[in-house]
């Protein structure tokens, strides 16, 4: 319930305030970011905004430009506006503020949920030193299709990672202190839900699946973020089976408030409702102001649709004023959680602003978060890590070196320019900066002129040459989606033409999402998983070439063979006629120029020890209703090197009343080894680790068989046993 003098706003309201109060717009700061980011407040005038809150016709911003705006702002609506509601302020605060970290999928890939609350909390901390209230973030979408380009925000394919990173990152951004803490960000799952199963991958697209596969797969994230306290979620762009996440009564109200009991707020995706116009499920603004509202939306982000059309449907009685109180309540009760009503202004501070963002500390933690999302795909004859000293090293390709491509998307507030490239933190590492070259050879997406041939003359002026190629962050994100999931052709003959030069070659890989690699790229000795490290990048890719720090991030996404496998995620369904491995058999789930499986798949990454998995303990095999299955194995460092492991803990439902998928990551754990060190490994599951969704759609379990594995990958075979779930 709302305090008293709060609940007594609400009841001084005209129905225009309140329709001002379940209204959001991006900030029109001159000159702000926000401008080019939102075309359609581009027209809006940072004034005519002030008079919107003076007049209460505003309910809060998004993505604007700073404390010092912000204040403008609080102050005419707290002393200018009729009843002095304060705004809150919103923004995308999705993987860092000034200080950037990696991708959300390229940290995901540490399997160190501690580091991701980590960095949300100094992104939290930065943020909102610039009077920033509310997250748009976690994304909690699970991608299963690489085409899809958004999955750079999210924590990769797999549910349980997905859960964990959800949990981790709401805590982070909320915080320990409450959310009335000046440092506490509002967090925002998002997006309501399915977003990622986009047919074709491509954004915004149809997405139809069962809802069965909705309660397996695409809610279980959503319910650990609110488990975790996330107070906001933010409907989707997308269609439901036919009819929009953002009018979709059962998704909105049925199954998130009726069933699950989320109390907080949900807000459109920018233009959302306007968009039901276009799904063809509204007939015109009116019509879609009242579907999405109705459904379920209580704010709505962008289109002005419920600041112009509420007041009409109420009057006309088609929204009960009931329904607009509940929405305006709910806004009402964010800001009175975030501390608003106490003090409007506790999160703008200019001076605050100025001294709490990019600190030393902040910048060695992205430094940390980076090195440890860099996944190592693959190091034959050890050739990683390379030596500091007395050798000559050429990097080459359009990534080697530049103020380009470091931050990743979704960044409203970082910059390249203030990020550190790779030249310069390659150079910063070695014992002689002048042994290192850096030659572009090709330009992104076309060739360069004369490129490949700088290029080639550097590979042979070289001992060792360090290939940067992959995807510009520009090529992953929003409404990037792509139909081949390769390194551009012109990047590809550069590797190719460097490879028959015949050094030895470590490709440096940046990419927002997983890849089908070939040719020369996928023949390297040595293939780092780069991503989008942040302000740190170079730096971090340093201490990984070089050995100061050993690899142990993990593919959080399936790399196919060939990009026509998508969508392909490890934990797909048997088949009837599963392909077993071995000689391609013709009548079987199976391509014709390739594997049914990955190149590298889910949770593959390398370290510079070397590791093995041993001596499997099931005890006696058999998990009674109300016990415990403890899994043990001995996990191996035979190398020279420390590393970190990332042990992981996969079933297999052999037989069940809905068939089960192949594997199933049900838990995983980072493991320190030492060299020639062992350590015995301890999982315990229970029968809730083996929940599934029965043939009613409500959770169920069934006595039976089930496979595990505790393996260095969804698809390596580490140590396998059975254990039997008995009645
Ligand atoms: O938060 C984002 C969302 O993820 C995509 N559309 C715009 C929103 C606000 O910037």
């Amino acid at each position: 319930a709302l305090p008293a003098s709060v609940e007594r706003l609400l009841g001084e309201m005209t129905v225009e305030e309140k329709a001002g109060q379940v209204t959001l717009m991006a900030a029109a700061w001159a000159g702000g970011a926000a401008n080019a980011l939102n075309p359609i407040t581009a027209t809006a005038s940072f004034d005519e905004q002030l008079e919107q809150t003076r007049r209460g016709r505003l309910g809060g911003v998004f993505n604007g430009n700073g404390a010092e705006m912000a204040r403008r702002m609080q102050t005419v609506a707290v002393r200018e506006s009729r009843l002095r509601v304060p705004l809150i302020f919103a923004a995308d605060i999705i993987h860092g503020f000034r200080t950037v970290f990696p991708m959300p999928i390229a940290e995901a890939g540490s399997f160190d949920p501690e580091l991701a609350r980590r960095t949300a909390r100094v992104a939290a901390e930065e943020a909102s030193a610039a009077g920033i209230d509310w997250t748009f973030a976690p994304m909690v979408d699970i991608a299963r299709d690489q085409r899809w380009g958004r999955g750079v925000e999210g924590a990769g394919e797999d549910i349980l990672l997905g859960r964990i990173m959800a949990d981790a990152r709401v805590r982070g951004f909320q915080g320990e202190r409450g959310l009335a803490a000046d440092t506490a960000l509002m967090s925002c799952a998002k997006h309501f839900a399915a977003y990622g199963a986009a047919e074709a991958g491509l954004d915004y697209n149809t997405v139809d699946v069962s809802e069965r596969t909705l309660r397996e797969v695409y809610f279980p994230p959503f319910q650990a973020a609110f488990a975790a306290g996330s107070g906001t979620t933010m409907a989707s762009f997308n269609e439901l089976s036919g009819i929009p996440a953002t009018a979709n009564e059962w998704l909105l109200t049925q199954v998130l408030r009726r069933e699950w009991g989320f109390d907080g707020l949900v807000v459109s995706d920018y233009t959302g409702d306007m968009e039901l116009i276009d799904h063809g499920f509204a007939a015109d603004a009116r019509d879609a102001t009242r579907l999405a509202f109705m459904a379920g939306v209580d704010m709505s982000m962008q289109s002005g649709f419920y600041l112009e059309h509420l007041p009409g449907l109420v009057a006309s009685g088609d929204v009960p004023m009931e329904r607009l109180d509940q929405a305006v309540r709910r806004v009402l009760a964010l800001k009175q959680r975030l501390g608003l009503f106490d003090d409007p202004f506790r999160r703008i501070d200019p001076r605050r602003e100025r001294t709490r963002v990019r600190t030393p500390a902040n910048l060695r933690l992205a430094r940390e978060a980076g090195a440890r999302s860099i996944v190592m795909l693959k190091n034959e004859g050890d050739l990683l890590p390379l030596p500091k000293s007395g050798k000559r090293i050429a990097l080459i390709g359009p990534f080697a070196e530049g103020q380009h491509d470091l931050v990743g998307t979704w960044n409203v507030y970082g910059s390249d320019a203030e990020a550190v490239d790779l030249l310069t933190g390659v150079r910063a590492a070695v014992a002689d900066p002048s042994l290192v070259t850096a030659v572009a050879g090709s330009d992104i997406d076309a060739p360069l002129p004369g490129g490949i041939e700088a290029a080639v003359l550097a590979a042979a002026a070289a001992d060792i040459v360090v290939l940067a190629v992959g995807e510009s962050q520009r090529m992953s994100g929003e409404a990037q989606s792509r139909t081949q999931i390769i390194v551009p052709p012109a990047q590809q003959a550069l590797a190719d033409a460097v490879a028959a030069v015949g050094k030895p070659t470590v490709v440096l890989l940046k990419n927002g999402r997983a890849l089908a690699l070939t040719g020369a790229i996928n023949d390297a000795s040595a293939i780092l998983v780069t991503w989008f490290l942040g302000s740190e990048s170079g730096p971090a890719t340093a201490d990984i070439l070089f050995g100061d720090v050993a690899p142990s991030a993990r593919l959080p996404v399936s790399f196919p063979h060939a990009d026509g496998q998508q969508p392909y995620h490890y934990s797909h369904k048997p088949t009837g006629r599963p392909n077993p491995p071995g000689p391609l058999l013709e009548y079987k789930a199976r391509w014709r120029e390739g594997p049914n499986a990955a190149l590298y798949p889910f949770g593959h990454g390398l370290t510079y020890g070397r590791i093995g998995y041993s001596a499997l303990d099931l005890g006696g095999g058999s998990l009674a209703p109300g016990g415990t299955l403890v899994a043990r194995a001995t996990v191996t460092n035979s190398g020279t090197r420390a590393a970190t492991e990332v042990v992981q803990l996969y079933i297999r439902d052999l037989a069940a009343s809905i068939t089960r998928p192949v594997r199933e990551l049900k838990a995983f754990r980072r493991v320190d080894l030492a060299p020639g060190a062992s350590e015995q490994v301890e999982f315990r599951l229970t029968r809730d680790d083996l929940l599934f969704v029965g043939q009613d759609l409500g959770r169920t379990v069934e006595p039976g068989r089930f496979r595990l594995w505790i393996a260095p990958s969804a698809e390596a075979e580490g140590v396998t046993g059975e254990f039997t779930l008995t009645a």
